[in-house]
């Protein structure tokens, strides 16, 4: 209710200078479709505390599908509580995006569209479960093939306000995987293509978030600085774009939020790293992006970190069996630096197959703590979708 509230607010200021359109007289229905909304958005501050993120048909349809095969009608109907649920939508191909504009068509005034941008050459590289479709050297193609593209639909709809995660996982495998060859071969094509991205994308409707991996990737004491140091040089050589508005932690990942102790906090190894949960780990990598010259206000992904103490050890990132779905999106975070938990993961998307004889199969896919079987990474995982819904925490 408190969202709605403040999004009405707005709607009416923005619309005070503008002729009156007929989808904003009297009350504000929930879609009013944003190519019809009065004036062009300018996003500065906390994008998510005047406009909750869209449901995008896409995931919608992916959740509904799947809530009519459940049997049990009262799971079936939590389930179906899902596909109201505002989630980033993951544009991992050139091919998908073709998706994006029947979002932004559909996007009502008082909503935020969010997508991940997702296509870097020789993506994930440290893993093999999310390799991408270009090549080392390809960065070419993913910036006119790729990136131009998705510029040139976010400037058809100058009304819209869009949320971005900037290429998760690819500078913080800069920061701890450069022994890895895949990744040494990537470094130049990353930093490349990050702030490539950055820079083209710096509309005044867009709020962007580099991905800063978790508290379990970056957040030990020797990761800190690093982590900072990396984020922060991709987005002075982009220009210090003015839509930067900080970094994505936990996305797709699996750790609380502020869990006190931490799951980890037992380990051996806990005494290294001072960020046990990922308020912790928010609070301590803001000041070091600060102090590195980038602005450092977080997005969390809650998505599916409702259950706890699953993992063997936190790096374990596939498919993490017995999981359930998370806090769910809000601006109201308790913490200054945060703004606000934010599904990005589409929970009952694989994160990668555990066929063992396939191409991106990942031993990690393949562990005691991961689901099996699974299907491969961003294919529809019915049986581990259910599991999600039923261990829901809070309960749907
Ligand atoms: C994984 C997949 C990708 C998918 C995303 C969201 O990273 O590799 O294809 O879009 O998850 O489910």
């Amino acid at each position: 209710m408190k969202g709605f509230i403040a999004a009405a607010a707005a709607t009416a200021i923005t619309g005070a200078l503008a002729a009156p359109s007929p989808v904003e007289k009297g009350p504000i229905t929930a879609r009013a479709p944003a190519a019809a909304c009065a004036t062009p958005v300018t996003l500065s501050g906390n994008p998510f505390a005047s406009r909750s993120v869209f449901a995008n048909p896409f995931y919608a349809s992916e959740v509904k599908e799947a809530a009519a095969q459940i049997t049990d009608s009262a799971l079936a109907a939590k389930a179906l509580k899902v596909a109201d649920i505002g989630t980033f939508q993951w544009i991992d191909t050139r091919a998908k995006i073709s998706i994006i504009e029947d979002t932004l068509k559909e996007v009502p005034c008082d909503k935020l569209a969010a997508f991940v941008i997702y296509d870097l050459p020789g993506r994930d590289c440290a893993a093999k479960a999310s390799n991408g479709e270009l090549a080392v050297g390809d960065i070419n193609i993913y910036k006119s093939e790729y990136i131009d593209p998705i510029v040139a639909l976010f400037k058809k709809y100058p009304n819209t306000a869009i949320a971005l995660v900037i290429e998760p996982d690819s500078l913080p495998n800069l920061v701890t995987n450069s022994d890895k060859t895949a990744c040494k071969n990537s470094a130049s094509g990353y930093r490349e293509g990050v702030a490539y991205a950055l820079k083209q994308l710096n509309l005044p409707n867009i709020a962007m978030y580099i991905d800063a991996g978790h508290g379990g990737w970056l957040g030990w004491n020797d990761n800190l600085k690093p982590g900072a140091k990396e984020l922060a040089t991709v987005y002075k050589n982009a220009g210090s774009p003015k839509q930067v508005r900080g970094f994505a932690t936990n996305v797709a990942g699996w750790n609380a939020w502020d869990l006190t102790p931490g799951e980890f906090s037992k380990a051996t190894d806990a005494q290294w790293n001072k960020c046990q949960n990922e308020k912790l780990y928010v609070e301590a990598f803001s000041p070091e992006l600060k102090s590195a010259g980038m602005p450092a206000q977080a997005i969390v992904d809650t998505g599916r970190n409702g259950v706890q103490g699953l993992r063997k050890e936190w790096g374990h990132w596939c498919n993490v069996n017995g999981a359930g779905f998370g806090r769910r999106p809000s601006s109201s975070t308790g913490s200054s630096l945060t703004d606000a938990f934010v599904w990005v993961k589409p929970g009952g998307e694989s994160d990668g197959t555990s066929d063992s004889s396939a191409t991106r199969y990942d031993s990690f896919c393949g562990m005691e703590d991961a689901f099996k079987p699974s299907p491969e990474a961003g294919a529809w995982h019915q049986a581990y979708f259910e599991m999600l819904v039923k261990n829901a925490n809070p309960p749907l």
